[in-house]
């Protein structure tokens, strides 16, 4: 791969998601010697102070967040010389001086926004007053509004000063390697696709448990909630995915329209269906990897009173040929039993039945997609238990693929490394387009106007359990069961 020399100016740069993924990513890229030999990266934030001590914040969170295993001090001395410090006030376009002298005029810039998205606009205005914006991308990070119309005024703020072609909206799950690894088992193998619609699938599960609270980010989650934090960008995405059409080539803007495609399907739950198709939760205290942890309302920083959801499990369906009776079960919550990321494919029955009575719940294969951890591939198939006692007995068995133990050499990287490649690539395919952020908004804004109609309040589950008894209802309704031990 070869990489073309860049300006990577950070805004943001002591921040929590600066700190503990971006400059840890980028370091891997030093290592891996993806970063060209003149990129250099600016650290701007609004720390006023003695650069070197900024710099040094960064060294010592390279330090604690880079694996030990992956930290030399080549590296780290040759990523210290590509790092310049500079304290910016993002909204006085004054600073941006200081910013122009530093930026050089034959690279090109590419400015990442860790900071709130109500600063986006200002800082693009900006870029563009001091003559740094013509040819730079520009990256978003996540939440980008709290719902559509706040969205809009976001998107059409950055759109005053770039084009749609040098926006880059971050969603990090699009970098995970399992998700790429979607797109290749359902586009490079005939298998599936044949098979891959409401005649062959029954339902399908996407399950995103975590086992964090809410680390010191009370005023933010407070405000959000699962369903704004995970649902709207990440787990739609995952469904988008999975259930999208074949696109005809793989750039972005063909991967991105079949996506849109399936986001403008999906139906809308109405508030009378609400009860019986979402269900909200929050934790309580409980105990996670035989740790006590506190409730939602006891966090630090919490207000006792809200009723914001860390927890939402829901059935969505998509109203077009392929997925018309297929439900999609959604769920994602914090403080959950185990941290574990899957998808899980559920195929019908075959369409006659020879085998033993008591064996029949037993057939039916699933695909299981695992992004995380242990990411995975398996299909669980039928066999023959062996054994000359054993007749026609069957069993449930898996065909499968470990990445780390498949192919034991590579590291998986994360899903920041390759998504900062990808912009300094200029691939925007990893990227999510302005529409697709909107119809997600659109879906999920119904969902929370509805619940705020109905005074929906979240149910309460204790932390280390896999949420509320309601999300278990909400599937076995239907006559099935979330999948495995979870
Ligand atoms: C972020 C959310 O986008 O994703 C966090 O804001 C969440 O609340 C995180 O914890 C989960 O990401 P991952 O990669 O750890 O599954």
């Amino acid at each position: 791969i070869t990489v073309d020399a860049t300006t990577f100016a950070l805004f943001g740069a002591l921040g929590d998601l600066a700190l503990r993924k971006l400059f840890p990513a980028l370091y891997q890229l030093d290592r891996a010697g993806l970063l060209h030999r003149d990129t250099r990266i600016l650290a701007l934030s609004r720390d006023i102070g003695d650069s070197a001590v900024h710099l040094d914040r960064i060294e010592q969170a390279l330090r604690r967040y880079v694996p030990a295993a992956q930290l030399d001090e080549e590296t780290l001395s040759r990523f210290g010389a590509r790092l310049e410090y500079l304290t910016m006030d993002f909204r006085n376009a004054q600073d941006y001086t200081a910013l122009a002298q530093v930026v050089s005029p034959d690279l090109p810039l590419i400015a990442y926004f860790a900071t709130p998205a109500s600063v986006y606009g200002a800082i693009c205005e900006n870029l563009a007053a001091a003559g740094l914006a013509d040819q730079a991308r520009v990256v978003l990070e996540k939440p980008i509004g709290h719902d559509l119309e706040s969205s809009r005024v976001v998107n059409d703020a950055v759109a005053q000063y770039f084009p749609e072609t040098r926006i880059y909206r971050i969603d990090h799950y699009l970098g995970k390697e399992t998700v790429q690894n979607l797109i290749a088992l359902r586009f490079a193998n005939s298998l599936f696709e044949t098979q891959w619609n409401q005649h062959h699938i029954s339902h399908v599960e996407i399950t995103v448990a975590e086992t964090v609270g809410i680390e010191g980010r009370w005023g933010y989650f407070d405000q959000a909630g699962q369903l704004r934090d995970m649902i709207q960008n990440h787990l739609l995405q995952l469904l988008c995915l999975i259930a999208m059409d074949p696109p005809s080539d793989l750039t972005a803007d063909s991967i991105r329209d079949e996506k849109v495609k399936v986001l403008k399907a999906l139906a809308p739950i109405t508030p009378e269906r609400i009860g019986q198709q979402v269900v909200r939760g929050q934790y309580v205290a409980g105990s996670v990897g035989g740790k006590a942890v506190p409730g939602y309302l006891e966090e630090e920083n919490s207000n006792a009173e809200s009723s914001t959801e860390t927890f939402v499990a829901l059935r969505a369906d998509i109203c077009n040929w392929r997925w018309s009776g297929v439900p999609f079960y959604l769920r994602t919550g914090k403080r959950m039993g185990e941290k574990v990321s899957q998808i899980v494919i559920h195929f019908k029955e075959p369409p006659f039945y020879i085998f033993a009575p008591e064996q029949r719940s037993l057939i039916s294969n699933r695909l299981i997609i695992r992004l995380q951890p242990d990411e995975g591939i398996s299909l669980q198939v039928m066999t023959k238990e062996q054994g000359l006692d054993k007749g026609m007995h069957l069993r449930s068995g898996p065909l499968q693929l470990n990445f780390s133990q498949t192919y034991k050499s590579s590291r998986i990287p994360d899903a920041y490394e390759r998504l900062l490649l990808e912009v300094m690539q200029g691939n925007q395919n990893l990227f999510v387009r302005k529409d697709e952020i909107e119809y997600a908004w659109k879906w999920c804004d119904q969902l929370i106007d509805g619940w705020s109609r109905m005074g929906d309040a979240p149910k309460a589950y204790p932390a280390g359990s896999w949420g509320p008894v309601a999300s278990i209802a909400l599937i076995t309704r239907d006559g099935r069961s979330w999948y495995g031990d979870l």
